[in-house]
């Protein structure tokens, strides 16, 4: 069983503010950072160093090549990215005292995925494969459509949610990983359970994690609910906390974890994160998650 994540790989320009701006507002910013992220790539980072060999496709523009390295530092394998001439995909990100964060997304390169180039992608993956999507490439419901006919098992993290999800068609999705908001937009419910009691009604094969910040996480399958709280830590950043979760709680499922123990793992693989700078740099080691606990904060 192979796993694919066909995702967005950005280039992230961190900049450190005392406060999120405000609409005609203009004030100089502490600090620059450029990092490797993208919800793709951080999750296929996530799962690698959470374990899992992990093939990532995509398109990468001018510049992108750090990202390229990002994958080979950290054991993604490569053979299904491409560059192309162009703009990047990137990222400009604001991140203020108490490390929340905005983030401005330009999609470049990877909005330049081709029918053909998911056709060649897929050719190298069979029924019982694992697909794993965000929603910041282009082609996502031919994607998915492409991979079901497959027999692949796809997971979506429905982020950011648009209206090209509305064109997808998402009784084929096997697992969501969604937030509140997300959870919304889908189902038009605000109380975390009945998010989970309308997706279970609209897609009853599928299992659901709904995320919700501050409050932890909720999961939701045929056997009934789990819930799991976070670990407090100080926030430096919470770029790709979200992400991080997402790769851990994929691989929990993937190692045979039973569900409170994934949501546990991940949890904490997260709370690291938000603790440190940078979205993929911020995503820690499986040795390390296994053995930390809120107090090494
Ligand atoms: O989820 C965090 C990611 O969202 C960032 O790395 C940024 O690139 C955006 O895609």
């Amino acid at each position: 069983m192979k796993v694919l994540n066909f995702g967005s790989l950005n280039l992230d320009y961190v900049y450190q503010v005392e406060s999120i701006l405000v609409p005609g507002e203009t004030r100089a910013a502490r600090d620059r950072n450029t990092f490797c992220g993208g919800k793709g790539l951080n999750q296929s980072i996530a799962l690698a160093k959470a374990g899992i060999p992990v093939y990532h496709a995509g398109m990468i523009g001018d510049g992108g090549e750090i990202l390229l390295q990002a994958c080979a530092e950290n054991g993604v394998n490569t053979e299904f990215i491409r560059k192309i001439p162009g703009p990047c995909g990137h990222t400009v990100i604001q991140v203020d005292k108490n490390g929340q964060n905005c983030i401005l997304l330009f999609g470049g390169a990877n909005r330049s995925i081709t029918r053909e180039f998911v056709d060649e992608v897929l050719a190298s993956f069979e029924k019982g494969d694992i697909l794993l999507l965000q929603n910041e490439v282009n082609e996502l419901d031919y994607i998915i459509d492409a991979a079901y006919a497959k027999g692949m098992m796809i997971i979506l993290n429905p982020s950011p949610y648009d209206s090209a999800l509305e064109a997808c068609d998402l009784s084929k999705i096997s697992l969501f990983l969604v937030n509140e908001i997300e959870g919304y937009q889908i189902t038009g419910e605000k109380e975390p359970d009945k998010i989970l009691s309308r997706i279970r009604e609209l897609y009853p094969h599928a299992k659901i994690v709904l995320t919700l910040g501050g409050e932890g996480s909720l999961y939701q399958d045929e056997n009934g609910i789990c819930r799991q709280g976070i670990y407090r830590v100080k926030a430096v950043d919470t770029t790709a906390a979200g992400d991080t979760f997402t790769g851990y709680f994929i691989s929990s499922i993937l190692d045979g974890m039973p569900v409170q123990e994934g949501l546990d793992l991940a949890a904490k693989a997260s709370a690291i994160a938000v603790s440190r700078p940078g979205a993929t740099a911020s995503i820690p080691g499986r040795e390390e998650v296994l053995h930390w606990t809120a107090k090494d904060m």
